[in-house]
């Protein structure tokens, strides 16, 4: 058992490696080349560096006659591989800097922002040695830097090569002053090839050891492999400060800082732009946004806050991470690992600006090169995604306000009496007394205890809202959450001084309210005292954590902020409010793990673990969590669902992109709260709602306060009969699903995916976000406008099915109108796949022991493949502990088979019963089943279609099913 997250021991591997190794290394193996450099007499280097500085001096006036041509020239000219570093030594001598260069014909989009602070004017703008250019052009920087601009230059530069660790370090020297105070004057940059398709690159102050985050859980980096296994090169440009990176297999530069301008390590900036080779772009998070973004300038703040979601705000998350589609269908990704206030830029070069407060610059560069490789790469970093409990992929209702139990009792009655498949009952705040974490009102909500137990017995589950602020006001004994924080010196402070008062701000509690910081040694046994406590009386299943950007209803305390650096940086990012502290604590309020300018960002995923470990504690079982507020790694321990959003067509239709980016981000366990949560939802809305929500990882319905009702029964029968239906075939494919949650929990895959992840090479694919896909092998199509009962689907190049009548629809790569009656969302199989499932049921215990049946899908080949993966739904560590069973099936045109990889439980479904094979030719006439004759099957001679029936296999045996 992991207590204390927060301790150093958790780095792993490869980032001790960084850590020690390398600053190791040139102690060991190696100025060679620095040597080699010095040992040559002075007036070989003076003609070298003539010779080397007209060349250069050349190469400036032909960049400026072809500017346009910059990109490629740049990929030419400048990249120096590591292999090569004697040149380089020659080169860092002969390295004068030019003085700044202005041509006035640079290209607008080569423009990168020297004064984003806005108000900018020629005079300041000059004064930072920066170019100034007047332009009428929407969001078109006026000031912006020369391309040679560079305050730092390489000192020296090492190639590492030893048993350890392959890599480069290099020392950068401050060689010029960018405008911003407290800039570190020497830097210190390794680039670590930690595995053939990661490479990172961290950038630190050389003297001074910075804030970096240390929270995450990754796996163990893999032995260091001889260099020429990996798949990219890195360069290092000496005479343009800068490096690059390619990947070796087409020389597709895919990051390069050279001849960008603009890097910029002041203690409160840091700046670091890149050329990308292609615009398609993805990621990035958390923000109401097209799946592919814009590059024509847009601006994301990365600043965990509460607000309605919308376009352009900074949303409850933050993920620096992005993922692009290259230009020959080929895909990378970087995360930036740094959690302070951040701003990303994409201009339509296409390249991107990262700007963050704080920290250090710490890349990951993933390799893919498919975009599914890339999330697993991504994955090993930050942390596999967590195996969430079976009964947790049921569907979940919910609302504010209900305002008593009698109220959530008659809408749970109601809702399981209409045959809704219904698994997890929920309470927003309401249940608390007077707003009280870890209490519930005994007038409104007398009873919840028996009403959780009554909930137990049906094979449901109930899940309580907790929010991390707790109320400071009660008197003595009164509050014991308060009084215990207290003595285990829990509390976020005032500042980072230990003597320091708990920061008090409010959010519900009536008075005001404290914060516990779960980066505090004791804050996990707290937090777990607590949960457990509450437990005891109330034994609710798992934790809905809400309002942990933190919010706050004050911007800081009730006084607002101290004047201090932290509240008033020298640049800050895009946030709503215009201030960090805006409707959040104060920067400078002090946690144990530092300041919470720092780890503000942090909150919702230190807080996630804590109550992650506190629920495999009390409960003993996986634990299964929601988050509002998330940070790279959440995933590990928990989901997310999308906030507040507003009940409109807009954010139905924006919901699907919400949770392809949560799947690219790690956290597949994800939903967007369905028919809506702020305003009044309406019939028709909520019908097509149901629909797509049912296909959510994450499936709840939840409601503001002053909403009118939307559970389905509230709504009429046409949405009772949506949702049926739609959840109908949820908790059928309820095993596939469980299979795809356990890919991503074991290799990092997501559930939910775009069409790109599947059809890379499907130019099509790179902009849809009306559609997708779970796993490989099922489409979801919903209808997301009012009136629509006929949609276009874009079909990549594939068989497809229609999943309810079982015909085929078409050979794909084309858009194609589908019947999408009110009460039905279009669903499809994809040719290839076989996908597990079972009679579905009012809830997941009653569905699961239902036998399986399989679904086969041939693809033009007539060949198919799936799996099954089944453990007992809630037990920790399942797979970790070898508990579980997985069988893999394979299928064409005359039989299927099956292998078992792993059978070591008694699942609560062992057998299979019916195999529907769709994408035959020929009919079939006769069956056996290994080897003996079955004749309960029929052929459907129009649809081509083979029933199967009643063949009752035991799954732990390998069988073969034969048909001609
Ligand atoms: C590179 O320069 C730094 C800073 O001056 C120095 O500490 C380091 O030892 C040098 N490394 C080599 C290999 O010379
Ligand atoms: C809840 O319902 C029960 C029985 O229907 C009733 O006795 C009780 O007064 C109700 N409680 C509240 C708070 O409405
Ligand atoms: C943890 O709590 C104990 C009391 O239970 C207290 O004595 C100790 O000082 C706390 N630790 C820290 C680091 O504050
Ligand atoms: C929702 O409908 C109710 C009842 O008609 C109304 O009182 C309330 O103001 C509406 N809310 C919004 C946000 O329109």
């Amino acid at each position: 058992m992991k207590l204390g997250f927060w301790k150093s021991e958790k780095v792993k591997n490869h980032e001790s490696l960084v850590e020690n190794e390398v600053l190791d290394f040139h102690v060991e193996s190696t100025s060679k080349v620095v040597h080699k450099a010095r040992i040559f007499p002075v007036w070989i280097s003076w003609i070298l560096s003539l010779v080397l500085g007209i060349f250069v001096i050349l190469l400036w006036i032909l960049l400026d006659l072809h500017v346009d041509a910059l990109w490629s020239q740049r990929q030419e000219t400048v990249a120096i591989l590591v292999d090569q570093l004697e040149e380089l030594e020659f080169l860092i001598s002969a390295t004068e800097k030019t003085g700044s260069s202005c041509p006035y014909d640079v290209e607008d989009e080569l423009k990168f922002d020297c004064f984003p602070q806005g108000n900018a004017d020629e005079n300041l703008c000059l004064k930072r040695g920066c170019c100034w250019s007047f332009t009428e052009k929407q969001s078109v920087p006026f000031c912006y830097y020369p391309s040679n601009y560079a305050l730092y230059s390489f000192i020296n530069v090492t190639q590492l090569n030893n048993s350890k660790v392959n890599g480069v370090v290099g020392y950068l020297k401050q060689t010029g002053y960018s405008g911003y105070p407290e800039e570190i004057p020497l830097l210190k940059l390794m680039a670590t090839f930690e595995t053939n398709n990661r490479l990172r690159v961290k950038i630190v102050d050389a003297m001074n050891k910075r804030y970096e985050v240390n929270v995450l859980d990754s796996l163990e980096a893999e032995d260091v492999l001889p260099v020429h296994d990996y798949d990219y090169t890195f360069s290092v440009n000496t005479d343009i400060t800068g490096f690059s990176i390619a990947r070796k297999s087409n020389q597709e530069v895919i990051f390069s800082t050279v001849g960008v301008g603009g890097f910029i390590y002041a203690n409160q900036f840091l700046q670091i732009s890149s050329f990308l080779p292609s615009g398609n772009i993805y990621g990035l998070g958390e923000h109401q946004d097209s799946l592919r973004h814009s590059t024509n300038w847009q601006r994301f703040a990365l600043f965990n806050h509460d607000t309605v979601p919308d376009k352009g705000r900074n949303l409850y998350g933050s993920h620096p991470f992005y993922l692009v589609m290259e230009n020959d269908g080929l895909s990378h990704g970087v995360f930036l690992k740094n959690s302070d206030p951040m701003e990303v830029i994409l201009q339509p070069t296409p390249a991107i600006t990262f700007r963050a407060l704080g920290g250090i610059i710490d890349f990951y560069f993933f390799l893919g090169p498919t975009p599914q490789e890339v999330i697993e790469q991504y994955t090993e970093v930050i942390g596999r995604p967590a195996m969430p409990p079976y009964w947790g992929l049921g569907f979940h209702l919910c609302r504010y306000n209900y305002g008593s139990l009698n109220r959530t009792r008659e809408i749970w009655e109601r809702t399981r009496a209409a045959g809704i498949p219904f698994d997890v009952q929920w309470n927003d705040l309401d249940y608390m007394d007077t707003a009280k974490d870890f209490t519930y009102d005994r007038n409104t909500f007398a009873g919840l205890p028996e009403f959780v137990r009554e909930v137990h017995s049906v094979g449901m589950h109930y899940i309580p809202l907790i929010d991390p602020g707790i109320s400071n006001t009660e008197s003595k004994l009164e509050y014991p959450p308060y009084d215990e924080g207290i003595a285990m010196n829990v509390f976020v402070k005032n500042s980072v001084d230990p003597d320091a008062l708990p920061f008090v701000g409010k959010v519900w509690n009536t008075v005001s309210t404290v914060w516990p910081d779960f980066t505090h040694p004791n804050a996990t046994e707290y937090w777990t005292n607590q949960l457990k406590t509450f437990h005891n009386e109330v034994p609710f299943d798992g934790a809905w954590i809400d309002m942990n950007e933190p919010s706050n209803f004050y911007s800081g305390t009730i006084d607002g902020c101290p004047a201090t650096k932290w509240d008033n940086p020298p640049y800050t990012p895009a946030v709503v409010g215009d201030k960090l502290c805006f409707l959040t604590l104060c920067m400078s309020a002090g946690q144990y793990g530092g300041i919470h300018y720092d780890l503000h960002n942090l909150y919702g995923f230190t807080e996630t673990i804590a109550t992650n470990f506190a629920l495999k504690q009390i409960r003993g079982k996986r634990p299964f969590i929601i988050s509002r507020s998330t940070f790279p790694g959440q995933g590990h321990y928990g989901g997310h669902w999308s906030g507040d959003v507003v009940s409109d067509w807009t954010n139905l239709r924006r919901s699907i992109t919400s949770i392809l980016n949560y799947n690219m981000f790690g956290i597949p366990l994800v939903g967007a709260d369905i028919c809506g949560f702020n305003g009044n939802t309406t019939a028709a809305l909520c019908q097509r709602w149901m629909e797509l929500g049912a296909f959510y990882p994450f499936s709840r319905n939840h409601n503001t306060d002053d909403g009118i009702d939307q559970d389905p029964v509230a709504l009429g029968p046409a949405v009772v009969e949506a949702s049926r239906k739609a959840l109908m075939v949820r908790y059928m494919l309820l095993p596939y699903l469980y299979t795809l949650f356990w890919h991503a929990h074991a290799h990092g895959r997501t559930v939910a995916r775009p069409l790109f992840f599947e059809f890379p090479s499907d130019r099509q694919t790179y902009t849809i976000d009306t559609q997708f896909l779970w796993g490989a092998g099922l489409m979801v199509a919903p209808v997301l406008s009012a009136s629509t009962e006929i949609i276009e689907v874009y079909l990549p190049r594939s068989l497809w099915y229609d999943f309810y009548n079982l015909q085929l629809i078409s050979a794909g790569g084309k858009w194609t109108s589908l019947p999408a009656p009110l009460d039905t969302i279009p669903i499809l199989l994809r040719g290839g796949y076989i996908l597990p499932t079972q009679a579905p049921e009012v809830t997941t215990a009653l569905t699961r022991v239902k036998p399986f049946d399989l679904l086969v899908a041939l693809n033009e080949t007539k060949q198919a493949a799936g799996d099954l993966y089944c453990d007992d739904g809630d037990t920790n560590d399942a797979y970790l502990l070898s508990q579980f069973n997985f069988i893999q099936f394979e299928a064409s045109s005359n039989m299927i088979k099956s292998s078992v990889v792993n059978w070591n439980i008694e699942s609560s479904s062992s057998t299979v019963r019916d195999v529907t094979v769709l994408g035959l030719s020929d009919p079939v006439s006769v069956v056996t089943v290994n080897g003996i004759p079955h004749s309960s099957f029929t052929f459907n001679t129009i649809k081509k279609v083979l029933f199967l029936k009643d063949l009752k296999l035991h799954l732990k045996n390998p069988f073969v099913i034969s048909y001609q």
